[in-house]
């Protein structure tokens, strides 16, 4: 029996990069069938609105959304549409997996490292945003709750032990920012206590960074708020080449949603050289999330070993390729 999945291909590589992996996807033979909808630019210039009802829907019923890179348009009055479809659909954990790939340009080696970010509460969705009427003071409020940060602290500690992780880093900035963040330390020290088979450890955001650099190899699972979660992921995505490689993995109870981290890259869009793999790493992230693992193994390895070999790849890794040649590349190793 097939799964239908939403597809919004997206704005700028989004259709260039959605094809190629619906290709991949198709030759893995994963028995997926595509609903597709619009969101973003695409959508506005359609149907006049950034997310229409009609995508919504088709969310809600099919439950899992695989979507290209979306343009929110300059200006006021948008919204982050990334940020709308978070708080939508109540996908708290953002799970941006980092792992090193020969034939990428990087300063490390052998970098395997999660990070797991609390996606719907925090500094992003911060309340009473108000700038005063004499232009010198803004201001807005800042909400963690219990609950939220006990369930990202346990969605990282589940994800630990699914997939044999050895250890998981609370970040924090619990010395200063006593209420948020020592309500999400607090919150997750009670939640560690139930998973003695994973080593826990603390750290504070700051010196995370720095070790990150220096020694990026400690670091296994890391769990933390938004804010942080967004730095440090980016800081993360850095070590092994950049965001072309970077995958994201969106989980709500109802839904999730699968993306690259990149954006619409609008000075290539069109040119048919935009590196496909963060797509198909998303796409990889959801084979797994609907219990396809084999498939999604067989399409990281596809992917590893094309970029080793250097075949058919695309100009940001090194190659003279394109995105369907990179696409056909891995086909065949499929
Ligand atoms: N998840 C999302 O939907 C998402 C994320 C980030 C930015 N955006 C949007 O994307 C638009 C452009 O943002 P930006 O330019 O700051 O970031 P970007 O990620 O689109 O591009 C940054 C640089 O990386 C390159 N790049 C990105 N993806 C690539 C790929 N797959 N292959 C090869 N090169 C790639 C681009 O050519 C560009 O030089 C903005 O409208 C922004 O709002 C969307």
């Amino acid at each position: 029996m097939s799964t239908i999945i939403s597809v919004i291909p997206g704005d700028g590589i989004g259709p260039e990069i959605m094809t190629a992996t619906l290709r991949v996807l198709d030759a893995l033979d994963a028995g997926l069938e595509y609903e597709f909808v619009e969101a973003g630019l695409a959508a506005l210039e359609n149907t006049g609105e950034l997310i229409p009802q009609e995508t919504l829907d088709s969310i809600t019923n099919r439950r899992v959304l695989l979507k290209g890179p979306l343009t929110t348009p300059v200006g006021k009055g948008f919204r982050s549409i990334n940020v709308t479809l978070r708080k939508q659909f109540d996908l708290y954990a953002n799970v941006r997996p980092v792992i090193s790939m020969a034939g990428t340009k990087s300063h490390f080696e052998n970098i395997d490292i999660i990070t797991v970010r609390e996606n719907t509460q925090g500094a992003y969705l911060a309340a009473d945003s108000k700038i005063s009427d004499d232009g010198e003071t803004a201001e807005s409020k800042m909400v963690v709750t219990r609950h939220g940060c006990e369930r990202i602290t346990r969605y990282a500690f589940e994800l630990a032990r699914r997939e044999g992780r050895k250890k998981v880093t609370i970040v924090h900035k619990a010395n200063i920012l006593k209420t948020v963040s020592g309500m999400f330390l607090d919150v997750s020290r009670e939640v560690a206590k139930k998973y003695d088979d994973i080593e826990c450890e603390e750290m504070i955001v700051d010196a995370c960074c720095m070790k990150l650099v220096m020694n990026p190899w400690q670091f296994d699972v890391i769990v933390t708020t938004n804010l942080f979660g967004d730095i440090i992921s980016d800081l993360c995505a850095g070590l092994v080449g950049g965001l072309g490689l970077a995958p994201g993995a969106n989980i709500g109870k109802n839904a999730a949603m699968f993306e690259a981290v990149h954006g619409s890259a609008p000075d290539i869009a069109g040119q048919k050289i935009a590196n496909p793999c963060a797509l198909l790493l998303a796409a990889a992230q959801m084979l797994s999330h609907l219990g396809m693992e084999d498939k999604a193994k067989r399409l990281r390895e596809a992917i590893r070993a094309t970029l080793a070999a250097a075949d058919r790849v695309t100009p940001d890794v090194g190659g003279s390729g394109s995105t369907e040649s990179m696409a056909d590349a891995i086909i065949e190793r499929l």
